[in-house]
């Protein structure tokens, strides 16, 4: 993130600095969501709600649940956190024992690595791969799999390569890992951000889960609904977590934001869902607009993004030198692998296409000149 600062400061030396290093959606929060904070707020909806979140809330995602993928999950299951952060440190903290080890796929999302050694775990790193589109397969974590090792977390759609684990892959994860004892903690932030299939959910295969199916699920209304500053998400646990989950969530953090809880009410409702529908063909054009561009410009593709709004790409040379010139030199800020890998980071690079249609074209005309040689 340093080439980020570095955009920031010749971008406030009055330079025109394209970011493809963008981590949230582009749009502001959907307007019908931005009245109900704004109710909220009026009528001081600003005290503490219960630690677990509101339960008008936890019972509207119940419903969502029930209505986008047919699958019942109670809404005492569903917890309210301060964003997916909040969820995957309170999952971590109440599975992870000191020195248990938990396998993290690489390239994946940096503060993962955090939450597994803050919990006291060990991060053991899965390298992925572009033939399976960067996800790994039950015989990739079989195969790491150690007595001291006490789960796994797993992002679909993942941050920075933007693809999903194929239903059957996450299908006999769930159950290879269930049958060794361990937990799967599986991050569906960018879930209904997907392109090219309907979004898919581990809870479809595993129904709510239990101490049978010990998965915990991770989600947002930072990405597809554009609320990353209101620090909301939610996460969904077996019963038996609910009473650790509770005392960290009242310990650390003693609520979510209470505003932005009775705001994401108005997230199910059609009219909201028909502008972040919308959106979402937007970042779809956009995906389809990168994907066929970047070859020509120069950068090659070894796998398929279909969601988020991600493209893990080869760089021509060491992505550190590569980003930095590329900044430097076509104003152009891409973020180098090394952020997101152990393994092959000074191979790869993260492009962003949270930014407008002209913005892109743009920064793929200069990436163009900039790989041939022709900048002005
Ligand atoms: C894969 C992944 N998980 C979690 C987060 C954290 O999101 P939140 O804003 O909900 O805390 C991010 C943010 O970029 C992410 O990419």
């Amino acid at each position: 993130m340093e080439l980020v600062k570095a955009a920031d400061a010749l971008q406030a030396q009055g330079k025109p600095v394209i970011h493809l290093s963008i981590g949230e959606p582009d749009f502001p929060m959907p307007e019908p969501v931005e009245q109900a904070l704004i109710q909220a707020v009026s009528a001081h909806k600003t005290r503490y709600t219960a630690a677990l979140g509101l339960p008008e809330l936890r019972e509207a995602i119940s419903r969502h649940y029930e209505q986008q993928f047919k699958v019942r999950v109670p809404a005492h299951q569903i917890v309210i956190t301060s964003g997916a952060s909040a969820a995957l440190m309170f999952a971590c903290l109440a599975l992870i024992n000191r020195t248990d080890k938990v396998l993290l796929t690489d390239p994946g999302y940096p503060c993962n690595k955090t939450f597994v050694q803050m919990a006291g775990g060990v991060p053991d790193f899965v390298q992925t791969h572009e033939a399976q589109n960067f996800q790994p397969s039950w015989a990739d974590l079989r195969e790491q799999w150690t007595r001291h090792t006490a789960g796994v977390l797993l992002a679909s759609p993942n941050n920075p390569t933007g693809t999903q684990l194929n239903a059957q892959s996450m299908k006999d994860i769930v159950h290879g890992v269930n049958t060794l004892g361990g937990f799967v903690i599986v991050d569906e932030i960018y879930q209904s951000l997907c392109y090219d299939q309907p979004a898919q959910s581990v809870l479809q295969l595993t129904g709510a889960p239990s101490d049978r199916m010990p998965v915990v699920v991770i989600n947002s209304f930072s990405k597809y609904f554009g609320m990353t500053g209101l620090r909301l998400g939610w996460m969904v646990v077996p019963d038996t977590l609910l009473p650790a989950i509770e005392r960290f969530a009242q310990n650390l953090s003693i609520c979510p934001n209470t505003p932005a809880q009775w705001a994401a009410l108005a997230c199910f409702t059609p009219e909201t869902l028909a502008i972040c529908e919308e959106r979402r063909q937007i970042f779809k054009a956009r995906r389809d607009f990168m994907v066929t561009s970047l070859p020509k410009a120069g950068i090659e593709l070894h796998s398929t993004p279909d969601s988020a709004f991600y493209i893990y790409a080869k760089s021509p040379y060491d992505s550190e030198r590569y980003c930095k010139d590329l900044l430097e030199q076509a104003l152009v800020c891409a973020v180098p692998g090394k952020d997101f890998s152990e393994f092959r980071g000074s191979e790869m690079m993260r492009l962003s296409y949270a930014n407008s249609m002209d913005n892109l074209k743009t920064a793929i005309e200069r990436i163009r000149l900039f790989n041939k040689g022709q900048l002005p």
